[in-house]
């Protein structure tokens, strides 16, 4: 299987919004996702598989620091890799750029995606309470120094 990483644009919104709906509770619009590409902060990327968009993640440039908003990869396509492509392509970018570090929030039981992100070098530097909803849930916020 090979999986290639691109840019997202504005013709991927209704299929990455779709990738949304299966993977998060609360989806993200495909409005939403159009606004995020019409940001000249935000960075979005899409990984593929035959054509087809099987995962996305993107991120907010905001001065040196790169903030991760989302990462997700379609349920029949996980445990092969995916996240860490998507992962490992936005550290090259930060690093190439003037982004020093880079920082999420992460539901505290989502172990799955505690995972890879510890795997780069991500680590916990605290807790917002109650920051999720459906069901209502503690953020972990995790930094990392590109
Ligand atoms: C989190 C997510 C993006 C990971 O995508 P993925 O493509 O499966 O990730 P990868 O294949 O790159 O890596 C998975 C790693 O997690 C590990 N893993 C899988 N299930 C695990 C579990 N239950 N507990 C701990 N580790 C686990 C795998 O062993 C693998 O580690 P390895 O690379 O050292 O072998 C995917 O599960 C997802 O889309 N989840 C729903 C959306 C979501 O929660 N996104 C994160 C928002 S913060």
């Amino acid at each position: 299987m090979e999986v290639k990483i691109r840019s997202m644009n504005l013709n991927d919104v209704e299929v990455v919004a779709g990738i949304d709906r299966i993977c998060f509770s609360m989806p993200w619009s495909k409005d939403t996702f159009t606004k995020e590409l019409l940001n000249n902060l935000s960075y979005y990327q899409c990984a593929t598989v035959d054509d087809k968009i099987v995962g996305y993640m993107g991120m907010w440039k905001i001065c040196d620091e790169g903030h991760i908003t989302n990462v997700a990869v379609l349920p029949e396509y996980r445990n092969r890799g995916i996240a860490s492509l998507l992962i490992e392509k936005i550290i090259g970018v930060c690093k190439c750029s003037e982004i020093n570090n880079l920082t999420l929030e992460v539901r505290e039981s989502n172990y799955e995606a505690i995972r890879v992100y510890e795997k780069y070098g991500f680590k916990s530097a605290g807790i917002r309470p109650n920051y999720y909803h459906m069901p209502t849930e503690n953020a972990i916020i995790m930094w990392k120094t590109v």
